[in-house]
């Protein structure tokens, strides 16, 4: 099963719970945290971390003290000792998107504005390129966002992130909403419509449940 959880930077947040919240973390990302200069880079980073320690204790029943999150030498951060328990997080804007699975998962989230179309020739495949430009001008700029996020989610479920040239491989469309890559069968990629002015896309491990539950959670609900 994939699940899907929404957050909102800016819900309201009581000082005292986000110093709470900076007990609740390792020292290392309290440092990181507190070296950012503006508090919305703050918020995201810290919150992305508790929503991930909050499901992690949901679904495993475990505690927050017994959560060793560590990253794989691309950055990619995993829970220590639960295989089982696969995550990711993607920001932009206010929101924040984690999602959850038993496999491998990666998601992207971009707001859509207006792009020079230049980028995806220089950035995309060759293949990729041509398929923006069959659509008609008032998709294009939509499907460029589709086509980047895809290829986003899928540097971070492989947890490669940029190590691995955008150019090296191809995304193409399946049905509808969903899309492929052209060198790796393992994976399926979900363009996800929840909110307007964003696209996200989801990559996960064909072994999942294809359903995808969406969940949207308020941060004055967590309880660490
Ligand atoms: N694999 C998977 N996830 C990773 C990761 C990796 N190698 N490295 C970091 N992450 C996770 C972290 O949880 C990170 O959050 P944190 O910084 O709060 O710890 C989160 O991904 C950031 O994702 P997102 O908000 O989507 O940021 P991004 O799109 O700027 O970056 C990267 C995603 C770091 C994995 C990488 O792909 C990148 O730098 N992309 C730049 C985007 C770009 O220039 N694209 C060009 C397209 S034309
Ligand atoms: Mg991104």
């Amino acid at each position: 099963m994939v699940e899907l959880y929404i957050i909102d930077i800016n819900d309201l947040v009581s000082k005292e719970q986000y110093m709470k919240w900076l007990n609740k973390i390792s020292d290392e990302l309290r440092k990181r945290i507190l070296r950012f200069r503006f508090l919305e880079d703050a918020k995201r980073t810290l919150y992305g971390e508790i929503i991930v320690r909050y499901l992690a204790c949901q679904k495993l029943h475990i505690k927050n003290e017994d959560i060793k999150i560590e990253r794989n030498l691309y950055g990619k951060p995993f829970l220590k000792g639960y295989p089982v328990f696969s995550y990711n997080i993607s920001h932009a804007g206010k929101w924040i998107i984690c999602i959850i699975a038993n496999y491998e998962v990666g998601v992207d989230i971009e707001p859509v504005k207006f792009i020079n179309l230049d980028i995806a020739k220089r950035f995309f495949t060759k293949n990729e390129y041509e398929m923006i430009l069959m659509e008609s001008i008032d998709n294009q700029q939509q499907l460029f966002y589709q086509i980047w996020t895809a290829k986003e989610s899928y540097i971070k479920y492989i947890g490669r992130g940029l190590s691995i040239p955008l150019n090296s491989f191809t995304i193409y469309k399946e049905y509808s909403d969903i899309y492929k890559v052209d060198i790796d069968k393992s994976c399926i990629i979900r363009s996800i419509k929840l909110l307007e002015n964003y696209v996200i896309s989801i990559c996960y491990n064909l072994l999942e449940k294809q359903q995808i539950e969406f969940h949207k959670i308020k941060m004055e609900e967590i309880t660490l």
